[in-house]
């Protein structure tokens, strides 16, 4: 059992930065997460995810490293990282690390190498340099736009352009450069070495380009398999640790094959956190995810938000519920008691179905998107690239509040990175610690029962009528969500083992989920 962990495994995001500071200078750090580890271990979470903590300049985030093998100062140092990875295991928490095959950082050595070094060098053929076109080399070789928008390619002195599908401070790696590969193989051995036991792989499907494509032609070609098999051979070698990717595909059937038993373990689904809150919509979601996953043997992972999407309260309190990268909906009008009504009963959605479930930190909390933050704060490369139309993902990256009755509301002592609204005090962990109806003794008890309870097994939809998804586990812990504007009835049931509002009298209330016990 202790080898497939990850198959059933709550895991709690951890956005270092915003976590809680432990030096005062207002940015989270190892110190500060050390120190907050009894309240990941009461929350009852298997694992925590960090986003990368390695020395980076921080030009998207720390998604622009500069060296894997050292830890951002900012946030700490190897020995303490290494202390960390230990006292969590003390506590039963596992640790997964966040690796970025696609890109590095400018400031990297490899790349300042390659800089220096000059066109036609092997320095330049672990990055993808080209000539331009026109007369004189001055168009960027092909018309591709990163993902974060403007060109993706960057002109350097010499005249060569260097392709980033993101910001210019994270140049692309040449996947088909033998150096490329096994620096990645060495930085994975160097951290499972210390003890990680599970490995994120940022945007997993876009390392293999084709550049002679006049279109964008970068996500999902088959040479980036062989990449994984590689990958899982290396974290197979080690005891119960495992992969989990990060890719961002329509097709369910392609996303797939990365699951397939000699590629990554697990993947994150983003396809049911794209979906609106509708019944029909939701139980579609999760027949495919089941569909697809079930004969590769791949458990499924269930994913309300993470630092790079909206907060489900402010999302699902929208009159348009679902979420898309390319339309944020920034300043679309919210209505927070529903939305924070819906998400508590995702919340219980989500942990009741097959396979692991992923808690981004503040979620827990049923903290709201801060969609007011000032315009010169912010740091995401979105907001910049974007001539300041889209403003990015900052807004669900708000530093955590802990305690107290005004900012920064026990992050640390010193001013938070980014403004926490002042009216979060009774979103503090400290406020809901006192009230069994807070979103936190919600996940609470739903983290205690998932793994008391609920079990490993299969599920079983039963019949419901139209808006209401209803269906049952194994263990025979059955899970009724009512998305109609209505009271319903709740099936036949000896006891009720949790709900995400109270009940109307014996019925389920709309945006509510109960999860109960049949009577036999
Ligand atoms: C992933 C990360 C995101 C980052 C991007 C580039 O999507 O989750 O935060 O900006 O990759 O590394
Ligand atoms: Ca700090």
């Amino acid at each position: 059992m202790s080898g497939t962990w990850w198959r059933g495994a709550a895991i709690y995001q951890v956005y270092l930065r915003s976590f809680a500071d432990g030096n005062g200078d207002g940015i989270g750090d190892l110190a500060g997460l050390r120190a907050k580890l009894p309240y990941l271990a009461e929350l009852g979470i298997d694992a925590i995810w960090l986003n990368p903590w390695y020395l980076s300049p921080m030009a998207d985030g720390g998604y622009d490293v500069a060296d894997y093998r050292v830890i951002e100062p900012a946030f700490g140092d190897l020995a303490e990282a290494e202390k960390y990875i230990e006292q969590a295991h003390a506590l039963g928490i596992r640790t997964i690390i966040d690796v970025v095959p696609n890109h590095g950082s400018d400031q990297q050595v490899w790349f300042q190498q390659a800089l220096a070094a000059g066109p036609g060098s092997p320095e330049r053929e672990r990055f993808i340099f080209r000539v331009g076109r026109g007369e004189s080399g001055q168009l960027p070789p092909n018309d591709w736009q990163s993902i974060f928008n403007g060109p993706a390619w960057t002109r350097v002195p010499d005249g060569e352009w260097y392709l980033h599908l993101f910001a210019p401070e994270q140049p692309d790696f040449n996947w088909r450069n033998a150096e490329v590969v096994r620096e990645f193989h060495d930085i994975l051995r160097f951290w499972l070495d210390r003890g990680v036991d599970g490995i994120r792989i940022d945007s997993a499907a876009v390392l293999i380009k084709d550049l002679d494509s006049v279109e964008e032609s970068y996500t999902d070609h088959d040479a980036v398999h062989d990449i994984y098999r590689e990958w899982r051979r290396i974290t197979d070698s080690y005891d119960g640790r495992f992969l989990v990717g990060e890719m961002w595909m329509p097709d369910q059937e392609r996303f797939a094959l990365y699951l397939r038993p000699d590629e990554m373990h697990t993947a994150f689904n983003f396809d049911f956190l794209s979906r609106p809150w509708q019944a029909d919509e939701l139980r579609a979601s999760i027949d495919l995810t089941l569909a697809t996953h079930g004969p590769i043997g791949a458990p499924p992972t269930w994913v309300l938000s993470n630092h790079d999407v909206t907060r489900p309260v402010t999302k699902y309190g929208r009159p348009d519920t679902s979420f898309d990268h390319a339309d944020r909906r920034h300043g679309m009008v919210t209505d927070p008691p529903l939305g924070e009504r819906r998400a508590r009963a995702a919340a219980l959605l989500a942990m009741a179905l097959p396979g692991s479930v992923y808690v981004y930190q503040g979620e827990e909390l049923g903290l709201p998107e801060v969609e007011d933050l000032p315009d010169d704060l912010l740091q995401d490369p979105i907001w910049t690239r974007s001539g300041r139309t889209d403003r990015g993902r900052d807004g669900c990256r708000v530093p955590l509040p802990w305690s107290g009755a005004e900012p920064p509301f026990g992050f640390g002592s010193g001013t938070p990175w980014l403004p926490q609204p002042a009216d979060w005090k009774d979103l503090t962990v400290e406020a809901q610690q006192a009230d069994q109806s807070s979103m936190l003794a919600l996940y609470r008890d739903a983290l205690r029962i998932r793994r008391t309870e609920l079990g490993d097994g299969i599920l079983t939809w039963l019949d419901s009528e139209p808006g209401v998804l209803a269906f049952v586990r194994e263990s025979g812990i059955t899970c009724v969500v009512n998305l109609t504007d209505a009271p319903v009835d709740l099936p036949p049931h000896q006891s009720l083992l949790l709900t995400s509002a109270p009940l109307d009298h014996t019925r389920l209330p709309p945006d509510t989920t109960a999860w109960l016990h049949p009577s036999s």
